[in-house]
């Protein structure tokens, strides 16, 4: 055989590859209004830069007629490229081949970019499209399930790991997306769930579709699963690409800095009078945040579930920093189960990839109620907690309205280890509200009162004057800065810079034991 002759064959393997499940399926797909695998690939990384890796892997299955159906690449692409000039490995599931299901070849297929990954720090992007357990297979499609499984805990916290879910992602095949950092879900064409609606009709009787049981609003704002909801394949694939400029490539690395056109000193009017005169208004605290930070640009993460706490990345003078922040204008902030655990969370991605959080305050304390008690709120909030006091990143608070009870030690106080704390003129430390205090500790007074009402008026204010304000906590040295609320930027940043070099670390031992 001359060269050329070997050359036309590999051209003509590469081209059997690059096919995949063939036109028709190809066809199906695109009238499903979802791109192949390789379409999205060319998407989410830069121009020319991707290299597949294991194009003619070939399953090994015999069982059901299987030893006469070869696709090389077997259902999935593997490989690495570039987004932003960064290094990142990449799989994407072939929904043409076999319904992008998986098997044990498959499976070796991701083990071996995410070895390379965790070898090399850099990232792995998974984008699903599969119908779960090769069904032809049996038990090794479900070693090489297990086989992922491993290695997404072993990465975690090593590189970050991100997963779009592009088609169906169902079974047991949901734990590996649901234990990397983000998942992205594509509106209409994916679903995540353990067992579909027909099982769950015969096992529970209940009826429910597909999109309610699984789709991406389901998981973005009901079960808190998935952390972005796009409209499309390719801006799915877009923000993933958007998410990538905040993050390091590994955890010995710092986030990337970005050159930045927004003057670091900027002054801002608008947060003068940003925080209502009366304590019980809603404000939106989204406001503050996108008033302060380079080019007014927050990149929120699950801004569609328990929106009282605000999560997402932004950038102080080009560097990026995550920024977890109460929202007054939802159940007036108050900390609940499920924004203790998106917090958490986002708060561990964070401290485990060396990007510094800051914080900005306005809590009237952890929810009441019964629902919440039975719900676990004692262990969900304890999370938060958790998460906050364990964190040795550079860690900033700006309080801007209420600091209250629990809710104050756990929002990045001075005693879980805060290195800075700002505090607006307007803050208010205390316990609890002048109201609920004055209650308890007056009672008598009140009672005994000529004119209760006054005297609970003079009361309140005579509580508001002592507590609810800053001073008390900045003579205790609990607050480093009370400072003019339009500086916010230029104090963050210069805090930012101060603690750039910061090292801190926690006792050495296995892990710890974060209350699940
Ligand atoms: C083998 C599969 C397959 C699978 C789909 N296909 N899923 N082949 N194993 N798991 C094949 C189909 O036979 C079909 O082949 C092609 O892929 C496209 O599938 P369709 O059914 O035509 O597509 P659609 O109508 O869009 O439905 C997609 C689907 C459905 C909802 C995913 O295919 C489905 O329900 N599949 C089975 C899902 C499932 O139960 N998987 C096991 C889950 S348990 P042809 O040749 O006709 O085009 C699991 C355990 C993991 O995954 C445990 C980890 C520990």
């Amino acid at each position: 055989m001359t060269i050329e002759n070997k050359l036309a064959e590999l051209e003509r393997r590469n081209a059997e590859a690059e096919l995949g499940g063939g036109e028709t399926r190809i066809e199906k797909q695109h009238q499903g209004g979802k791109l192949t695998a390789r379409e999205r690939i060319h998407i989410l990384l830069d121009d020319g830069s991707f290299q597949e890796t294991d194009k003619f892997v070939i399953h090994r299955c015999t069982n059901f007629g299987m030893a006469q159906q070869h696709v090389p690449s077997d259902g999935v692409v593997t490989g690495y490229g570039m987004i932003d000039n960064r290094l990142v490995y990449v799989f994407a599931q072939d929904f043409s081949v076999f319904g992008g299901s998986l098997s044990k070849a498959f499976a070796e297929k991701i083990c071996k970019i995410m070895d390379m990954a965790m070898k090399m720090g850099a990232p792995i992007i998974g984008l699903n499209d599969s119908g779960g357990a090769r069904i032809q297979e049996g038990v090794q499609a479900l070693a090489g399930y297990g086989d992922i499984f491993l290695r997404n805990v072993m990465a975690s916290g090593v590189v970050p790991q991100l997963s779009a879910i592009m088609g169906p992602c169902a079974g047991g095949a949901a734990y590996s997306p649901a234990i990397t950092d983000f998942i992205f879900m594509v509106r209409d064409t994916s679903h995540m769930f353990i067992t579909g609606p027909e099982v769950i009709k015969t096992v529970t009787q209940d009826e429910v579709t597909k999109e309610e049981l699984g789709g991406a609003m389901t998981h973005n704002e009901t079960s808190g699963t998935a952390h972005f909801a796009c409209d499309d394949d390719e801006g799915c694939l877009l923000l993933l690409r958007e998410l990538f400029s905040f993050i390091p490539l590994n955890n010995q690395e710092d986030p990337p800095i970005k050159t930045c056109g927004d003057a670091p000193n900027r002054s801002e009017p608008s947060l003068k009078d940003v925080v209502p005169v009366n304590p019980n208004s809603p404000y939106d605290m989204k406001k503050i945040i996108t008033a302060v930070v380079d080019d007014q640009y927050f990149f929120e993460v699950q801004e569609h579930y328990a929106k009282n706490i605000l999560i997402g990345f932004a950038r102080l003078n080009g560097r990026p920093v995550g920024i977890i922040a109460n929202q007054p204008n939802f159940l007036a902030g108050a900390l609940d189960s499920d924004s203790s655990v998106k917090g958490a969370r986002f708060i561990r991605f964070c401290d485990a990839f060396n990007i510094p959080l800051v914080i900005f305050e306005d809590v009237p304390g952890f929810m009441p109620g019964v629902q919440q008690e039975l719900g676990g709120i004692i262990k969900h909030g304890a999370k938060l907690l958790y998460a906050m006091a364990e964190a040795t990143v550079p860690k900033l608070t700006v309080i801007t309205r209420k600091a209250y009870g629990g809710a104050y030690c756990v929002m990045n106080s001075k005693h879980i280890r805060a290195d800075y704390i700002f505090s607006f003129p307007t803050a208010e430390i205390a316990v609890m509200g002048p109201e609920g205090a004055v209650s308890i500790i007056h009672r008598d007074k009140m009672a005994n009162a000529e004119d209760p009402e006054a005297t609970r008026n003079e009361l309140v204010a005579d509580y508001r004057d002592k507590f609810a304000s800053p001073y008390n906590a900045a003579e205790l040295g609990y607050v480093d800065e009370v400072i003019d609320p339009t500086e916010t930027r230029p104090k963050l940043i210069r805090a930012l810079e101060m603690l750039k070099n910061k090292r801190d670390i926690n006792p050495p031992r296995k892990h710890g034991n974060i209350p699940l």
